[in-house]
């Protein structure tokens, strides 16, 4: 049977500028090219999962304007359960406008509608949320919401992975409350300490007990288990085209494997795959795999770091 998983985040669109170089304040430059895109990092992280065969049921809002109504329609094209996904009145649809240049890329997020999933919203959708295997949220939607998801999780033992992006410090009842926690570098910093960038992980990580898996792009992702020793897990070598959603990728291909019970170290080594494969494609959904795509690079020549 499929797993069940109930994702909930944000759902943007994105706008998505490619620049030879960023402007500075005050600077006009010419870029060379415009294209929107489905976003957000929950409706990615929701994508990422059903795509590999879960049974996904997206918990959100869009505004009650043009891209709303295409926000939710791809969902649906994707397979993702919409039957929460709350269009509001006189709001705006999240939309991130994102400048990418050949090394970097830059994002503001105006979260609209986003706003908009209280934790009102989740009382009432208490019976839908935990219905599933696993529960697995962002946060660009309001920080309160994410804690009031964190407390149903536990007390209905639902396992609850939380991405803590973007980056903000957070409750100490809400990293409590997670099963697994997943931010990137910065985040890590930032979630669980001071702003000293002394990459020891070794020293930080030991300060949290719950299982931690900090990815970092192209570098190896470092993985703890609740108890236990730091894991290196290589990241594969691919020709990179946009890292918009890799980590998104990552959290929705590890919440479908750990949602059909597998290892947490299966289930990262899996998301490396699938975060790999993503950064192949222009766009956050473009290159999320199958799981047949996911089988083919497998079975090919792929490269290790
Ligand atoms: O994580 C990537 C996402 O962050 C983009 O799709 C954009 O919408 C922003 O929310
Ligand atoms: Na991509």
């Amino acid at each position: 049977t499929k797993p069940n998983i109930s994702v909930v985040g944000s759902i943007n669109m994105d706008l998505v500028k490619e620049v030879s170089n960023f402007p500075n304040k005050g600077e006009t430059v010419l870029g060379k090219n415009f294209f929107t895109s489905f976003g957000g990092k929950g409706a990615n992280q929701a994508i990422a999962s059903s795509r590999l065969g879960a049974e996904v049921t997206m918990f959100g809002c869009v505004g009650d304007d043009d891209y709303g109504k295409k926000l939710i329609s791809n969902l649906q094209r994707n397979g993702v359960n919409t039957e929460n996904v709350t269009s509001v009145a006189n709001m705006t649809s999240g939309i991130a406008s994102i400048t990418l240049s050949e090394e970097d890329n830059s994002i503001i997020v105006i979260p609209g509608a986003n706003n908009k999933v209280t934790p009102e919203y989740i009382f009432d959708r208490e019976a839908e949320i935990i219905k599933s295997d696993l529960i697995l949220a962002s946060i660009e939607i309001p920080l309160e919401t994410v804690v009031c998801v964190s407390e149903m999780a536990k007390k209905y033992h639902i396992p609850f992975v939380l991405n803590p992006a973007p980056a903000t410090q957070l409750p100490a009842k809400l990293i409590q409350n997670s099963t697994l926690l997943t931010p990137n570098e910065h985040e890590f910093f930032v979630v669980l300490g001071s702003n000293d960038q002394k990459s020891i992980y070794e020293e930080r990580i030991n300060t949290y007990n719950g299982a931690i898996i900090i990815t970092r792009g192209s570098k190896s992702a470092v993985m703890k288990k609740e108890k236990g020793e730091l894991k290196y897990l290589p990241s594969y070598k691919v020709r990179v085209v946009d890292t918009t959603g890799a980590g998104d990728a990552f959290n929705g291909a590890i919440a479908y494997m750990l949602a059909k019970g597998e290892d947490l170290e299966d289930a990262a080594k899996f998301a490396m795959a699938v975060s790999a494969l993503a950064v192949t494609k222009l766009g956050a959904q473009t290159g999320l795999p199958t799981i047949e795509e996911y089988d083919n690079f497998m079975q090919s020549n792929n490269i290790l770091r």
